[in-house]
């Protein structure tokens, strides 16, 4: 993959907007891939900058989200639904109805819910294919190089699928929950590497030392399930782009 070191999370929002900018003028229905977390936002605020700046059209373009928790009522503010809305479908004055969130057609259902669940995953891949595929697809990465919350040991070709939540992410996310990791849901759905690997640009960011790890892993160790994020070395376009703590483990 290509790397940019980048002096500040700011610098890197901006060489997303730019991209994203001129793909939405050159495509207004084009498919932005969303992520959740902390790393996107400087480039959703960069965008949303741009869109103003350049009076850009939002309205005919089309989302997909990475990932969702499974038993959350979709209203609830932490829900990856709730997230997506708030950080990105508004500020950015996209049309709701064109943002999807794997979650959305289970609607809070429980983990118990088999016949809701049973094809969720397959569903939502089928969606993302008929909707042309994604375009640019936005990545942070965890500091085990987790990508969406495919965790180290994902198969590298899986499409989106429920999957268990690891007992460290559960104690990462309850400072979401009250810090109560009983209410931090135990499954999640998430698309695949196979999935996020169809995208046809992908964009992952990462800042600070704690994922200089995971960013030398992915950029310069063996492509494995080990690491998850290692699949993009395998991706015809994919730009990661670091702050120097993240990138202070590239040799
Ligand atoms: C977000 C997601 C996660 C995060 C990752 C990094 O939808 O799927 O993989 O991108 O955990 O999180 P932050 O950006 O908060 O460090």
């Amino acid at each position: 993959p290509e790397v940019i070191i980048v002096k500040n999370e700011a610098e890197a929002g901006e060489i997303y907007a730019r991209a994203v900018a001129d793909l939405i003028k050159s495509k207004p229905d084009a498919v932005l891939g969303l992520a959740t977390g902390s790393s996107p936002l400087a480039a959703y605020q960069a965008l949303a900058k741009t869109v103003k700046d350049e009076a850009i059209d939002m309205s005919r373009v089309r989302g997909f989200a990475l990932d969702e928790y499974i038993g959350l009522p979709l209203s609830h503010p932490e829900s990856y639904h709730s997230t997506i809305h708030r950080t990105v479908v508004e500020p950015l004055g996209m049309n709701p109805d064109l943002v999807h969130v794997p979650g959305d057609v289970l609607d809070g259902a429980p983990l118990e819910d088999g016949d809701k669940l049973a094809h969720a995953g397959a569903d939502y891949d089928a969606a993302i294919e008929a909707a042309g595929g994604i375009d640019v697809q936005i990545l942070g990465i965890g500091t085990d190089g987790h990508v969406g919350f495919n965790e180290p040991g994902s198969s590298l070709a899986s499409g989106t699928r429920i999957k268990t939540l690891v007992e460290q992410t559960r104690v990462d996310n309850a400072r979401f929950f009250d810090d109560d990791i009983d209410q931090v849901p135990t499954h999640c759905i998430t698309q695949g590497i196979g999935t996020i690997m169809r995208a046809r640009h992908l964009v992952l960011l990462a800042f600070g030392a704690g994922k200089a790890e995971a960013v030398a892993q992915t950029c310069e160790g063996g492509v494995s399930a080990f690491c998850p994020a290692s699949a993009l070395q395998m991706h015809p376009h994919a730009t990661i782009i670091v702050d120097e703590a993240a990138a202070s483990s590239l040799r």
